[in-house]
């Protein structure tokens, strides 16, 4: 790390807005690539939307440099969120505010009462922030994925405890119906 990265940014973490789409999907597509619509989490996001009040935008300077999105599902009989995508711009990486923009999610959704947070990704990022395989271990996902990459975190204790079954999310409803 450069000592130029070391340097303090403001930084504001705000919900997602609508007017964000765009600028949201911009950051996910060049942190991830067009592989990312193959992603077996992709099925439980496809024509559906995010919770946009436990969605945040990192700014810095007046510029969206980070985002991360959290999506309603159930767990078998469980109701749990998704996070993901996650993408910080390139040039803003190693700073910090990946973990915090997870760090923010997980306080405005335990704020908002959920209990459980899932998702597909790298342990060696979202284990040192709570996240563990194991609780998850019982979890089907609609689709291939690797189990190990299959995380789970409890807002509050036990809610994670007996984690088991199909991950679905909501009935997509149709545009004006
Ligand atoms: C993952 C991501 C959001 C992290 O953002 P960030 O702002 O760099 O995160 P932080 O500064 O809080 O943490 C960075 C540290 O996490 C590590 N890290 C980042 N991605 C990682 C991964 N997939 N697996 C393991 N460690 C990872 C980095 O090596 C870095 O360590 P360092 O500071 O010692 O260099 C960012 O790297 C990104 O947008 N990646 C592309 C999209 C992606 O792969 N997202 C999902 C990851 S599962």
């Amino acid at each position: 790390m450069t000592a130029l990265a070391r340097l303090p940014e403001p930084r504001i973490f705000a919900p997602e807005r609508p007017r964000d789409l765009r600028l949201v999907e911009g950051l996910v597509a060049r942190a991830f690539g067009p592989g990312r619509f193959a992603k077996t989490a992709e099925r439980l996001r496809e024509h559906r939307e995010p919770i946009l009040s436990l969605s945040f935008v990192a700014w810095c300077d007046g510029e969206a440099v980070g985002c991360v999105r959290l999506w309603a599902i159930a767990i078998g009989d469980t109701p749990a969120l998704l996070l993901g995508p996650i993408a910080v711009e390139e040039d803003w990486r190693s700073r910090g505010l990946g973990a915090d923009l997870v760090r923010r999610v997980v306080e405005a959704a335990t704020a908002a009462g959920h209990g459980v947070i899932l998702l597909v990704g790298d342990a060696p990022f979202f284990g040192p922030l709570g996240f563990a395989a194991g609780p998850a271990r019982d979890v089907r996902l609609p689709g291939p994925v690797d189990q190990r990459r299959v995380l789970v975190l409890a807002l509050r204790p036990g809610a994670a405890d007996h984690l088991s079954g199909a991950v679905v999310a909501p009935p997509v409803v149709a545009k004006g119906a």
